[in-house]
């Protein structure tokens, strides 16, 4: 352990996944960095399949046995003001499960499977309540119905006792907010927190989500391929794209002056409100690469419109500083900035 540096709650540095199976070996992070700042939000971005998911479940601990961290560290300030590597803590010890839940807590992408069926909301809520806050059944119970007026369910002494299918889709989701919330955690990791619900739900819980997170000056990492919710939720944005994070910024370096032309792709396959009529939402050109063989070159490559020599290729384009705090791996800057000097500038 050691004394933290910045303010940073979590600094993720090259972190790598591999699932292992009799197909191949899937690469499913590939050096991904990225921090969180005590009580601001970061969002992560990119397509189906880009690794957002499985980095969250590697700082919980929380990859199946065929997946593994092969590589990076996981660094986070805990709340006795120490620096753990996580990477180094077993899913199961006791400080990784003190820390799970208790100090860093997930929305899951999926909330039914996040919710056993054949318990009621009171008793999972109030479980992890009393593991982590070591309150009686009583207490717990009083904090479970607080929690859930908290997150607008209507009738919450009365609902306590349902099962979650006698929940709405909306109703769930707000209830496992409930849950991630209970103990009061420093960061909340929220993967694709309204992607199941309807519009008018999800800018509800959107705003909940937000609402809670000045309340308790919460750290947020907000996972989602929806830049328009990226927009509205979070103070610094991460794209990534096969694994890797290739451009970071703010929401305005990301959103005005993206410099990746994957950042810029993703930006303009957003529909347009006031695009003319008639004019085609414009996708990205081609598919993503496989994960079980990695192209050589840079990951993008293949489907880019301003590949513009050998190098593109060949080689993996390192990060640059663009700006402040605005970071892009792509040799088209590096050829502008006249050197790729990523290792210290990260
Ligand atoms: N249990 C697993 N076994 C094998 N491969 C896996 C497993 N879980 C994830 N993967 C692979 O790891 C890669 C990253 O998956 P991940 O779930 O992190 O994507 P994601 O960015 O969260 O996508 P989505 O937006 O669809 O949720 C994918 O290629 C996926 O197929
Ligand atoms: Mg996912």
């Amino acid at each position: 352990m050691n004394k933290p540096v910045e303010n940073n709650i979590l600094e993720v540095r090259d972190l790598e996944v591999k699932f292992f199976s009799d197909e191949g070996t899937v690469n499913a992070a590939n050096g991904v960095n990225f921090k969180v700042p005590a009580g601001k939000s970061i969002g992560i971005v990119g397509e189906s399949g880009c690794g957002k998911t499985v980095t969250a479940y590697s700082v919980l601990q929380l990859l199946p046995s065929t997946g593994k961290i092969t590589n990076g560290t996981i660094k986070y300030q805990a709340n006795d003001g120490n620096v753990i590597d996580l990477t180094n803590l077993k899913s199961e010890s006791r400080a990784m499960r003190r820390i799970r839940g208790g100090e860093i807590s997930m929305i899951f992408q999926e909330p039914m499977t996040s919710f056993s069926p054949v318990h009621t909301i009171c008793n999972q809520i109030s479980e992890a309540i009393m593991l982590h806050q070591h309150l009686s059944k009583q207490k717990a119970r009083l904090r479970a119905i607080e929690m859930l007026e908290l997150v607008g369910i209507p009738n919450a002494k009365r609902r306590v006792d349902e099962y979650p299918f006698q929940f709405s889709g909306g109703m769930r989701q707000r209830a496992m907010i409930a849950m991630a919330l209970a103990c009061n955690p420093k960061i909340l990791i929220a993967d694709e927190p309204t992607t199941a619900l309807d519009v008018t739900t999800q800018a509800q819980v959107l705003k909940l989500i937000q609402g809670i997170q000045d309340e308790l000056n919460l750290s947020m990492i907000l996972i989602t391929h929806d830049l328009g919710v990226i927009a509205q939720m979070v103070d610094h944005v991460y794209i990534m794209y096969l694994g890797k994070v290739v451009e970071s910024g703010s929401v305005y370096d990301i959103f005005d002056r993206a410099k990746h032309p994957y950042t810029r792709d993703l930006i303009q396959s957003i529909p347009k409100l006031h695009g003319a009529r008639g004019e085609r939402v414009t996708s990205i050109a081609g598919t993503v690469p496989s994960t079980y063989k990695l192209p050589k070159g840079c990951a993008f490559h293949a489907r880019c419109s301003d590949m513009f020599g050998n190098i593109c290729r060949t080689e993996t384009p390192l990060p640059i500083e663009v700006g402040s705090d605005h970071y892009v791996s792509c040799f088209l800057h590096s050829r502008e900035e006249g050197k790729n000097n990523a290792r210290d500038a990260r």
